[in-house]
């Protein structure tokens, strides 16, 4: 099929990668004309695994071309999908400029039945707005088609998130498009539900809060271990083991951020009160996620008593591994209040150090872990990095000022810690006497 997505992020690079592997003619379009040269170029301006890799192959046999032409790009394919930005507004609703701005722009270079996919995460009742918005702009007798068609890829594996999907969720208003959509995705023998609209609207901002929902709940949990002396670790794996739960999202730290549950709690929150529901749960959902970014602070001063004047060596500072991605990563705040504090930051991270430089100031740069701890009061873990849990502890405390780590993602070994000499606190576990 002749495909065209509008926005070449996370979401529609990927996408874009992974049909054109599957067989089908793309075109990946983005309005940032520099963005696209790069990705001519052979660059790409996201780190994710496989992703380079996965770029070359198709675009080096011609299945996928990047343009900052949407006119054409549209004019050339049946099937479009839109893959924009809808970043969280001040007050927690979804912007929807780009999304209305590309269907404007749709509506003007269509010649032809098209359907319009919506990929992005969207407030439900957007695809009406699409469909208004179409209608309202196209000439009359050209036939198209709406949809929503949410992805559920997670940064770090996307691919193998796209390539083998739990479910594929298309919310259709006719057989026309459920064919074509269901046809598309035949090659993945995937599980589809099809559904309205509406309802795969709400999928999408459901499971994600459902997501958020399981990691504040086990942060909570982790709180009451903390205070009772159990072990978070082990509730975790008790409660994972019923087979209706599940262990995923259980992980205890420093709560969720990244570009999606954040702003699409709010966002559902948002819409649901538009609509005349007030969303209490999901409102403590995000209370219970900024405490736990305090906590790591608190947890820190706990150990150091006063922070003004001292290093700390922040070891991770993209939102979790395997990303450069620093949207809404809980690294920003902590940093933020512990410089508001009077800290001096010394970090490392693997993959997010150029893009960090962007969202934080003041902040010396370290070329590894050890070079970040040396001379430090502190070493503050706020990324699970693999690297960090091979960490030579014996070497670490002979660099450091003072041995102190403060793990908020629960990575080492506390009895390890302790053995080397560290005082070392994480995150509702309880310490080895
Ligand atoms: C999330 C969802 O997991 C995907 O299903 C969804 O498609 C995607 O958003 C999206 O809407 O695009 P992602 O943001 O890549 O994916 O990251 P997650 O793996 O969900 O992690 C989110 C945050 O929760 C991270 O900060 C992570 O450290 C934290 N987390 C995750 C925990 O604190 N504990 C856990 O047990 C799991």
């Amino acid at each position: 099929m002749n495909l065209c997505i509008i926005g070449a992020g996370h979401v529609g690079l990927v996408s874009a990668g992974c049909f054109a592997r599957m067989g089908n003619k793309v075109v990946c379009v983005d309005s940032d004309l520099e963005k696209i040269k790069l990705l001519e170029s052979g660059r790409t301006p996201i780190y994710e695994p496989g992703l380079s890799e996965l770029l070359e192959e198709v675009v080096g046999n011609g299945a996928l071309e990047f343009s900052g032409d949407l006119d054409s790009a549209v004019k050339s394919s049946e099937v479009v999908f839109v893959a924009v930005g809808t970043p969280a507004k001040e007050d927690g609703t979804a912007d929807l400029s780009y999304v209305e701005g590309v269907a404007c722009q749709i509506a003007g270079a269509m010649d032809s039945y098209k359907i319009i996919i919506e990929k992005s995460t969207v407030p439900v009742q957007t695809g009406e707005w699409i469909k208004r918005t179409l209608s309202l702009n196209l000439p009359s007798g050209i036939d198209f088609d709406v949809a929503s068609n949410p992805e559920f890829l997670r940064e770090g594996t996307a691919i193998e998130d796209f390539m083998k999907p739990d479910r594929v969720v298309i919310g259709v208003e006719s057989k026309r498009a459920e064919d074509i959509l269901t046809k598309l995705y035949e090659p993945l023998n995937a599980e589809i539900l099809i559904t309205d609209i509406k309802s795969a609207e709400i999928i999408k901002h459901a499971s994600n809060c459902f997501l958020a929902m399981k990691i504040s709940y086990i942060n909570a949990v982790a709180n009451v271990c903390e205070l009772s002396g159990a072990d978070i670790e082990l509730v975790s794996a008790g409660v994972g083991m019923d087979k209706i739960i599940r262990p995923d999202f259980l992980k205890a730290g420093i709560g969720y951020g990244g570009s999606c549950l954040p702003k699409d709690v709010s966002a559902f929150i948002a819409i649901a009160g538009e609509l005349g529901y007030d969303f209490e749960l999901l409102k403590a959902v995000e209370e219970i996620n900024r405490q736990q970014q305090e906590k790591a602070v608190r947890k820190l001063k706990e150990m150091l008593w006063i922070i003004k004047d001292k290093t700390i060596a922040v070891w991770g500072l993209s939102f979790k591994p395997e990303t450069d991605d620093m949207r809404d990563a809980p690294s920003i705040k902590i940093i933020n209040a512990l410089q508001e504090e009077g800290a001096r930051i010394r970090a490392y991270d693997p993959a997010a150090v150029e893009s960090s430089r962007k969202v934080l100031q003041n902040i010396e740069y370290a070329a590894d872990p050890y070079e970040a701890a040396a001379g430090a009061n502190a070493v503050l873990l706020l990324t699970e990095w693999k690297e960090f849990k091979n960490v030579d502890l014996a070497k670490l405390k002979g660099l450091m000022a003072s041995p102190v780590i403060v793990d908020a993602r629960n990575l080492l070994n506390p009895a390890d810690a302790k053995k080397a000499g560290f005082e070392y606190s994480s995150i509702g576990r309880k310490m080895p006497e």
